[in-house]
């Protein structure tokens, strides 16, 4: 596959599908149970097969990262092989490790990192340079690692680790399951009891693969709806073969572009469905939305199932702020949804989307009124005025400021709008989603091709 780089911008124009979307497709692997399989993987002992990791940019990165940490990892077929080396075993890598756009990757690593014996060096790109870092070295740093970044605690950053980790007590000031899982990654070698509580239930990916990798990970909810995490260091994680469900945050785009074009009818085989994911699920159905579950089954230890949707007319919704962080990456395609519904949406409580990998809550805002839909930021509440189906102007230009999510979500309005959406770079949908133009296609979209201006 062509790495992404930088400089190679692929612009499109997405015009008004003439007819609904219809087929069977898979979406790719999801991105946090892939970065999590491969970093696991190599701090277990022995030989994990991972089936349907996800080939995004984001993860490459992580494998390159692991690599360069001293792990084997190849690949057989369409499986993923790893060669574990242990909890403490990595080794110094010998050259600076990039990230790419990847804050998961950055943040987990952070805590794996910290509680090592060597120095190592982190970087990213321009997206991943911009976002804070502090959420993570701010806690990890109690445990005696020591982290030395640009100003505002950005990448690139160099880290101190320990050998003698302290085990952390720590209470999310966020709601954030990257923050959570580099505090346990840390605890894992680490001498003693681990504690994070997470006000808000947040993705519980990394304790869900620790107990699949032979690590006792015990969780206790709170009564106002939090979570507290504990877990014994040194731990020993023993490798276990991984399968990853299709990434419920990637079909969300093909999801929403067949609720907006009437005549769709579109079957999406294996999605993720972990209760801490289906936010967007709960918010199309509150929406009107045909979405109709089929087929649920538990695959690698998650729940999945195929999901059918057909096109629907859409009303407005009141989304409560406590629904964010299962669904917290799927707002962009969310207030596209919004533009096409009968009424004013209100989506609460999202602070967060300002430190994603763009501003996506001053990103979205433009996306939406670029095509001529009326939206506001009320405090961190976003509200759309919703024209109705098929009534969105469309015809603007879109900055989609390095971030792949922006990048599909534009398509997607493209695709119900009544003029021509300019979309100035779709080459960062790869971190997450390589394929997702061919897909689109090969359901109807009639996407044209993206051409490579670099
Ligand atoms: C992720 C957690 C979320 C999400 C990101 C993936 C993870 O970030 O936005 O795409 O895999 O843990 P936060 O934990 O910072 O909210």
């Amino acid at each position: 596959m062509q790495r992404l780089s930088e400089s190679s911008i692929r612009p499109l124009i997405v015009r008004r599908s003439p007819s609904g979307l219809r087929g069977t497709i898979n979406v790719p692997g999801d991105k946090s149970i892939s970065h999590r399989a491969l970093m696991f993987a190599a701090l277990a002992q022995g030989r994990t097969v991972i089936k349907g990791l996800l080939e995004g940019e984001d993860v490459l990165r992580t494998a390159d990262a692991m690599r360069a940490l001293g792990a084997t990892i190849s690949r057989d077929g369409s499986d993923w092989v790893v060669e574990g080396r242990g909890v403490g075993q990595l080794r110094e890598p010998d050259d600076v490790l990039d990230m790419g756009n990847s804050g998961t990757g950055a943040r987990l690593l952070s805590g794996i990192l910290s509680s090592h014996p060597f120095n190592s060096v982190m970087t990213g790109d321009a997206s991943l340079r911009s976002r804070p870092m502090r959420r993570v070295t701010a806690p990890l740093a109690e445990n005696g690692a020591c982290f030395v970044t640009r100003r505002d605690e950005r990448l690139p950053m160099a880290i101190v680790g320990t050998g003698a980790a302290k085990p952390l007590n720590y209470r999310l000031p966020v709601a954030s399951a990257q923050v959570k899982s580099a505090i346990l990654l840390a605890g894992l070698n680490a001498d003693g009891e681990t504690r994070v509580e997470e006000p808000v239930a947040t993705r519980d990916h990394t304790e869900n693969m620790l107990r699949h990798f032979g690590v006792p990970v015990r969780v206790e909810t709170t009564t106002d709806g939090g979570r507290v995490i504990f877990l014994q260091g040194p731990a020993h994680l023993t490798a276990r073969d991984v399968i990853v469900p299709g990434d419920p945050s990637s079909a969300a785009f093909p999801i929403v572009a067949a609720l907006l074009l009437p005549q769709s009818d579109i079957v999406i085989r294996g999605i993720g469905l972990n209760p801490l994911r289906t936010g967007l699920l709960t918010t199309l159905r509150d929406m009107g939305g045909d979405l109709r579950l089929e087929n649920e089954r538990i695959e690698g230890g998650e729940p999945v199932g195929d999901l059918h949707v057909r096109g629907s007319d859409l009303r407005c919704v009141d989304v409560p702020a406590d629904r964010a962080p299962s669904m917290i990456d799927e707002y962009p395609v969310l207030a596209v949804a919004c533009s096409f519904a009968n009424g004013t949406s209100r989506l609460r409580g999202l602070a967060e989307l300002r430190v994603k990998e763009s501003d996506r809550l001053a990103a979205t805002v433009a996306l939406l009124e670029a095509s001529g839909v009326v939206v506001r930021v009320e405090g961190d509440d976003m509200l759309i005025d919703g024209l109705g189906a098929g009534q969105v102007p469309g015809g603007g230009k879109v900055a989609t400021r390095m971030d792949h999510r922006l990048a599909m979500s534009a398509i997607v309005l493209g695709l119900a709008a009544g003029q021509p959406v300019d979309v100035d770079d779709t080459a960062f949908i790869d971190t997450s989603f390589p394929d997702f133009i061919g897909l689109m296609n090969k359901l109807g979209a009639n996407l044209g091709g993206t051409a490579d201006a670099s």
